[in-house]
């Protein structure tokens, strides 16, 4: 009699396990903003902006900008061919966003350091204060090239 309780006790606890997996992983996607223009869940009044290309963007007057990066195997665009390049005194949202595989978008030195997951986009904001050149280097293996996805930002 005992054992079948425990039996029903642990088909609950596995049912629970799989029910706390599956919303994790859609929880995890909640907010998540789809590159293509959407977002994944819920709207977005200004997804419009996601379709931006890669570059630099002055959000505002008040020292804000907006840089969109893609990466791909194995550069950083922009950043790789060519530096990003803000100004000094600003706070900087990146939106980063990849073509391909996963990527990392690590900016060494400062405490911007995230995935980059194909067809989402992920958002992180630093201020930058003084002059200063900052390496940039991917942090997920992607592939055979992987050690030489470098780019550089510049602080001007
Ligand atoms: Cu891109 Cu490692």
């Amino acid at each position: 009699r005992f054992e079948r309780i425990w039996l029903v006790g642990s088909l609950l606890l596995i049912a629970l396990f799989v029910a706390t997996v599956t919303y994790g992983a859609v929880g995890a996607g909640y907010g998540m903003v789809d590159a293509e223009g959407g977002q994944v869940d819920g709207t977005d009044p200004t997804a419009s902006e996601n379709v931006r290309e890669p570059g630099v963007y002055n959000g505002s007057e008040d020292g804000h900008y907006d840089v969109y990066v893609e990466t791909q195997r194995f550069l950083f665009v922009p950043g790789t061919n060519e530096p990003i390049r803000v100004p000094a005194n600003s706070t900087v949202t990146f939106h980063v966003t990849s073509r391909d595989v996963l990527h990392g978008f690590e900016i060494v030195g400062t405490n911007i350091n995230t995935m980059t997951v194909p067809g989402q986009k992920a958002m992180v904001t630093a201020e930058f204060d003084e002059p200063a050149e900052y390496g940039i280097v991917c942090n997920e293996y992607c592939g055979s090239g992987h050690h030489t996805m470098e780019g550089s930002l510049q602080v001007v």
